[in-house]
C-alpha cells in the first residue's frame, strides 16, 4: 500500500466535520489524558455491571489493518459494537488500497460512510494522508512512529495501581526505541510521569520526539532519560516494560537486533533491582525467552494481562471522545 500513498494532486476535500479530531500521536490528546483515563475507568466499573453507555448508536466505524492485530482489532471491534455503533474490518490486502486506489481517494470514499476510521499502517505517512483527506476523525491503531491506543491503555493500568498518581512514580522501559516506546515518552510527559529507558546506541527514539516529550515534561514536570544499561534503568523503578525488539515490518533486521538488544530482557533478576512492589509490562505480542522470560510473563509481578484487558476500556473512551454522537434521525 505504500506506493499508493503519495500525496495526489489537488486539496483535501471540503466537508470535514465540524470540530473533527485525529489521533495520529498520543500528543494530539495530551490534554485529554486525565479526563480520558478516569473515562476509561469508569467505563470499566460500569462493563463489570453489565452497563453500555451507547453514545455511538448509529454510527459505523472502519478498521483498516496493514499488518496483523490481535488485540487492538479485538478490542476495537467489541469496544465500538458495546458503545452501541457498528464496526467493519477491512484488511488493506482485501481493498482496492492493495490494487492502487489512493489513499486520498479512499478516504474520501470512506468518509461518506463511516464516521470514524481507525488505521493500522505500516508508514506514518500514510496515517497522516489518511488524515488529511478523510473528513470524519482517524485513530492511529499503530504505524512505525507511535502506538497511541496502547499507551492510554497502559496508563490506565498504571494509574489503576498507583491509585491515580503519576508524580513521584519512575517507569523504566527495557529495549527498543520504537513506536510503542516513542507513545509511551510522550504519553509519560504529558502525565507528569518520570521515564528513564535503557536502549542500546542506533535504536533510541527520534530527536524530534524527545523535542516534543521536553515540551509537555516541561509544563508537567516529567524527567525523561535515555541510558544504555538496563541496569541502571531497573534501580529504583516503580515498573519496568518491554517491548519486541523486531517489530512488524522489520524482519530483515531480526539477526541484527538479536544481537543488539542482548542483556536487555526483563527477568527476575532485573525485577529485583526495582522497588518492592515494581512488576512488568508488555504491550504484547510477546517472544518469551528474548526481551521477556517466562518466569516474569507466568508470575504475580506482572500487570501484563491488565494491560490486554485495559485496551478495550481505553478506546471506548477514546472513541466515546472522538466520534461524535449521531444527530437525531427523523423518520422518513
Ligand atoms: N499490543 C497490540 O497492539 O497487539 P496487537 O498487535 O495484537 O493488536
Ligand atoms: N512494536 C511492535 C508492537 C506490536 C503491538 C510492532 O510494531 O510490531
Amino acid at each position: 500500500m505504500s506506493a499508493t500513498g503519495a500525496s495526489t494532486a489537488g486539496r483535501p476535500a471540503a466537508g470535514a466535520r465540524p470540530g473533527k479530531r485525529d489521533l495520529l500521536s498520543i500528543s494530539d490528546i495530551a490534554s485529554d489524558l486525565p479526563a480520558l483515563l478516569h473515562r476509561a475507568e469508569e467505563l470499566k466499573a460500569l462493563r463489570r455491571q453489565h452497563v453500555l453507555p451507547r453514545p455511538l448508536l448509529d454510527r459505523n466505524v472502519a478498521m483498516i489493518f496493514e499488518k496483523p492485530s490481535t488485540r487492538t482489532r479485538s478490542s476495537f471491534e467489541i469496544g465500538v459494537q458495546e458503545l452501541g455503533g457498528h464496526a467493519v474490518y477491512l484488511s488493506s490486502s482485501e481493498m482496492q488500497l492493495g490494487r492502487g486506489e489512493t489513499i486520498a481517494d479512499t478516504a474520501r470514499v470512506l468518509s461518506r460512510y463511516y464516521d470514524g476510521l481507525v488505521y493500522r499502517a505500516f508508514k506514518w505517512q500514510n496515517e497522516e494522508e489518511l488524515a488529511r483527506w478523510a473528513s470524519v476523525p482517524v485513530i492511529n491503531a499503530l504505524d512505525d512512529r507511535e502506538h497511541p491506543c496502547q499507551i492510554v491503555a497502559d496508563l490506565q493500568t498504571l494509574s489503576e495501581r498507583w491509585a491515580g498518581r503519576f508524580t513521584g512514580r519512575r517507569l523504566a522501559w527495557i529495549g527498543d526505541g520504537n513506536n510503542v516506546l516513542q507513545s509511551l515518552v510522550l504519553g509519560c510527559a504529558a502525565v507528569g510521569l518520570d521515564l528513564i529507558a535503557a536502549i542500546p546506541e542506533g535504536y533510541r527514539p527520534s530527536d524530534e520526539i524527545l523535542a516534543r516529550a521536553n515540551r509537555l515534561a516541561a509544563g508537567t514536570g516529567a524527567k525523561i532519560r535515555i541510558v544504555a544499561d538496563p541496569r541502571e534503568a531497573a534501580k529504583d523503578a516503580d515498573a519496568l516494560y518491554t517491548d519486541v525488539w523486531v517489530s512488524m515490518g522489520e524482519e530483515a533486521e531480526a539477526a541484527a537486533r538479536k544481537t543488539a538488544f542482548r542483556g536487555y530482557t526483563i527477568d527476575d533478576g532485573l525485577l529485583d533491582l526495582a522497588r518492592p512492589g515494581a512488576f512488568a509490562m508488555h504491550d504484547l505480542p510477546a517472544h518469551r525467552g528474548l526481551e521477556i522470560t517466562d518466569s516474569v510473563m507466568d508470575g504475580d509481578r506482572q500487570a501484563i494481562w491488565d494491560q490486554a484487558e485495559n485496551r478495550l476500556h481505553a478506546q471506548k473512551a477514546i472513541l466515546e471522545l472522538l466520534i461524535p454522537p449521531a444527530v437525531p434521525r427523523s423518520t422518513p
